[in-house]
């Protein structure tokens, strides 16, 4: 037995593509699924059954889910080290779902602050699937017995939902589910809009202002950059209440990899019109390779559709051996 390999430890986690993907997913949580993709087999979902939480454009959801799916691989996924699949073509998601549902008490999920969050708002269109979210999300990582989900700050109280679901089942049946971890970065879990620093970056955001997209050209990021909002004092410094300037100092300190006290260093005695194109000219540098291999792959839409269909059945494989043992201990007849 010493010399069995020892099976990998699992990275899991997802990303909507209801959206343009922006730089907070990308310093929040994209970053870390390929930095992990070093120690960890990845699995890593494009979850368009979440996106239909809210309502939705066939074309463009159609179309947003291949961009999506194309610039997380340009991002660095390696299609050698993780399986990459559309959320929807791999059944045992929804079934998972269904299962975990029957596990999860109806008062945990109206604790959820997105959920409230959002139901608060007084949106029409306040659904199921918008309570039951975080069923599907906790399906999703317990799927795959994963070890580690690297997401950023505001999927923490999901993931700890997901945990409980998990315990909750192991509880009643014994060791059925890995108990998952949350990866959330020190700095940059939390990336924050442009137009109002004390609001997250959101790609639900209707001030087209608000969030860079992974894909924006170098001039609308600079002009997003240069209209950043800031604080009326004229110090580049990281400190409470600078929340614009904390949040500029944050990107360009993670897209240029110094540390916040070198970036301040930097920038000593010079005025926020020097800074703010600074790191809008980091920002676009960083982005260029990304945006490059972005167009080759989604050139290729024969080559994106063998990529997607190959590693659905992959996905399809791996979680069909767990939602089986479910179904067993659960107490359906095998089919
Ligand atoms: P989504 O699509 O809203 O966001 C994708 C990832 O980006 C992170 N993120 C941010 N990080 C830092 N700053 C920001 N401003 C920012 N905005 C978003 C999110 O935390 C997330 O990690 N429910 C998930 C998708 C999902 C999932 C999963 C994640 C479905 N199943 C299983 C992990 C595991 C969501 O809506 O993320």
């Amino acid at each position: 037995m010493a010399n069995q390999p020892q099976k990998r430890k699992i990275s899991f986690s997802g990303i909507q593509a209801s959206g343009d993907i922006h730089l907070g997913n990308y310093l929040g949580a994209i970053k870390n699924w390929v930095a992990l993709q070093e120690q960890y087999s990845g699995v890593y979902s494009i979850v368009d059954m979440h996106a239909i939480t809210v309502r939705q454009d066939p074309k463009s959801l159609r179309d947003n889910t291949l961009r999506a799916y194309a610039l997380m691989i340009a991002c660095g996924i390696d299609l050698n080290k993780s399986i990459f699949f559309i959320q929807s073509h791999v059944p045992a998601h929804a079934e998972l779902a269904w299962a975990l549902g029957c596990y999860t008490p109806f008062g945990e999920l109206g604790r959820m602050t997105q959920f409230k969050d959002k139901s608060a708002k007084g949106e029409d269109n306040i659904n199921a699937g918008l309570f039951t979210y975080p069923i599907l999300m906790a399906s999703d990582i317990l799927l795959y017995d994963a070890d580690v989900v690297p997401v950023g700050e505001d999927q923490k109280q999901h993931l700890e939902l997901s945990r409980n679901i998990a315990l909750r089942v192991n509880g009643i049946y014994g060791n059925v589910f890995k108990v998952p971890e949350a990866f959330i970065p020190k700095v940059g879990g939390r990336i924050m809009s442009l137009a109002d620093p004390t609001k997250k970056m959101a790609k639900s955001d209707d001030n087209p202002k608000a969030a860079i997209a992974l894909l924006d050209t170098k001039d609308v990021i600079m002009k997003k950059f240069k209209s950043a909002v800031t604080d009326s004092e004229a110090e580049i410094v990281y400190r409470e209440g600078k929340d614009g300037i904390n949040n500029l100092l944050t990107i360009y300190s993670i897209v240029t990899g110094k540390d916040i006290p070198a970036a301040e260093k930097e920038f000593s005695g010079m005025g926020y019109g020097v800074f703010k194109p600074a790191v809008g000219e980091a920002v676009a540098d960083f982005l260029a390779p990304i945006q490059k291999r972005f167009d080759e792959l989604y050139g290729d839409k024969a080559q994106l559709e063998q990529i997607y269909r190959e590693n659905a059945q992959k996905a399809a494989e791996e979680s069909g051996k767990t939602l089986r043992r479910v179904y067993d201990k659960i107490g359906f007849v095998p089919r």
